[in-house]
């Protein structure tokens, strides 16, 4: 243990930590991931305090304060309220969040809605939704003193936390399986300077190989077991209501597949509601991968989550062992969710729907659109309700799975929207022939 965490370790903060099963409470700046009983711990404010308004929130989004530019910070009281004067030294932002809400006609008629609005979280820094909660769980590691940050990691949360890291000079490491994560995301983690494992195995096997030494070596675990991490993704559903001018939609649907992401979403909303700035709440669509899907198995028996070997295209999602299943549970059933899965083949259907429209995503965040579509076509989502689909991962994150679906080269994959490019040899009738056709 550093000498400057343990003098931070006796300051006090203005939060305490608490476990999801037994409710045991720690102190808010104690370097834990887990209560003693293992469970998996809460950031908990004191929201009696909070005098956030949505004019202020408002008033925000026109200030040219860093803090208030980042689409993280500006929610800062209901995140990490440390003194204002503290953050401005600390954050460790790249401007992350405000990215853009895109209303969808098209999609949305295809799909059978009136209304769909798409979040492109593809649009953070380092193109996906991670860098909301990784510019938090790093500042964290800056305030207690941390030298070095570690995460296990599909591909996205290594990207982010290489970037973070670099950016705060702290030393990141990261674990992933090997040979299964997207080359965009690879490359981020190679090109930004962390030391990058590959562990000959999947996730879980990563996930479960970084707590331990992380634990021993005393380097600051950045996946969202790190409640900071889940702190900083709640900003997501407050900026997709204040997109909404502070209208509530009547469904928010996103993928699961570590489950921190919707657990921080309906943790955010919940508290948003008990500070009065909404007077309402949206429900909550988990969508897994069939292949990948312990979450919709232990929703339906109703019984703990039991881990799977996981197989899926979707290769962000392609978790087994969840670790944040019962805080996703928990939120799930205080916002009337529901969890259901989608193929392979509507993954991708789904993704060529997303990606034709312009706007385009990572396979995992189109089982988004998947499931939006299997859940309006079972009558669960009604024609007419607001949706608001959160896309988690940019196009390019995954540009040889794009490139593979339009050639129809995917391993069974039916690639019925397939946009395969045209071979000519270089001659103009040739290619006004080709044009014209
Ligand atoms: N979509 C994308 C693009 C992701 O990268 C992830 C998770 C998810 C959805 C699922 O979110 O885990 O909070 O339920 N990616 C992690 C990673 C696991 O290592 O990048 P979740």
């Amino acid at each position: 243990m550093s000498e400057s965490f343990a003098r931070i370790m006796n300051q006090h903060a203005p939060w305490h930590l608490e476990c999801v099963i037994c409710g045991a409470t720690y102190s808010g700046l104690e370097l834990r991931y887990r209560c003693e009983c293992s469970g998996t711990l809460d950031v908990i404010h004191d929201l009696s305090k909070c005098e956030l308004t949505r004019e202020e929130l408002d008033r925000r989004l026109g200030s040219k304060n860093p803090l208030d530019k980042s689409g993280v910070w500006r929610f800062r009281e209901l995140i990490l309220p440390l003194p204002e004067s503290i953050l401005e030294q600390i954050a460790a932002t790249r401007g992350e969040g405000s990215t853009h809400l895109y209303e969808t006609p098209t999609l949305a008629e295809k799909i059978g809605l009136e209304n769909l609005w798409l979040k492109h979280e593809g649009e953070n820094p380092t193109g996906s939704f991670k860098d909301r909660g990784m510019t938090v769980g790093i500042t964290l590691a800056k305030h207690i003193g941390m030298s070095a940050v570690a995460c296990a990691s599909t591909g996205n949360t290594s990207a982010s936390m290489a970037s973070y890291a670099a950016l705060s000079g702290l030393n990141g490491i990261v674990f992933i399986p090997e040979g299964k994560i997207a080359f965009g995301k690879l490359s981020q983690a190679l090109a930004y300077g962390a030391k990058t494992i590959q562990i000959e195995g999947d996730f879980d096997d990563a996930m479960a190989l970084v707590q331990e030494v992380c634990d021993t070596e005393g380097i600051y675990l950045v996946n969202s077991i790190n409640p900071f991490r889940i702190e900083g993704q709640k900003a997501i559903g407050f900026e997709i209501l204040q997109d909404l001018d502070w209208e509530i939609p009547d469904w928010i649907v996103l993928p699961g597949g570590n489950l921190g992401n919707n657990t921080a979403i309906s943790k955010g909303l919940l508290e948003l509601y008990e500070v009065g700035i909404i007077d309402a709440l949206p429900r909550l669509a988990v969508i897994q991968a069939e292949g990948a899907n312990p979450l919709y198995t232990a929703w339906n028996s109703g019984e703990e989550m039991n881990p799977i070997k996981a197989e899926t295209i979707a290769s962000a999602i392609k978790i087994g062992s969840p670790v944040s299943w019962r805080k996703s549970m928990r939120g799930l059933n205080k916002l009337k969710g529901i969890v259901t899965e989608v193929s392979d083949n509507q993954i991708m259907d789904a993704k060529a729907m997303v990606d034709a429209d312009g706007i385009g995503a990572e396979p995992a965040s189109c089982a988004t659109v998947a499931g939006i579509k299997r859940l309006v076509s079972e009558g669960i989502i009604k024609p007419n309700e607001k949706v608001v689909g959160v896309l988690t991962g940019h196009v390019l994150k995954d540009p040889k799975i794009v490139v593979s679906y339009h050639m129809n080269e995917l391993p069974n994959i039916n690639s019925k929207r397939a946009n395969a490019p045209i071979r000519t040899s270089a001659d103009i009738d040739e290619i006004r022939r080709v044009i014209r056709q």
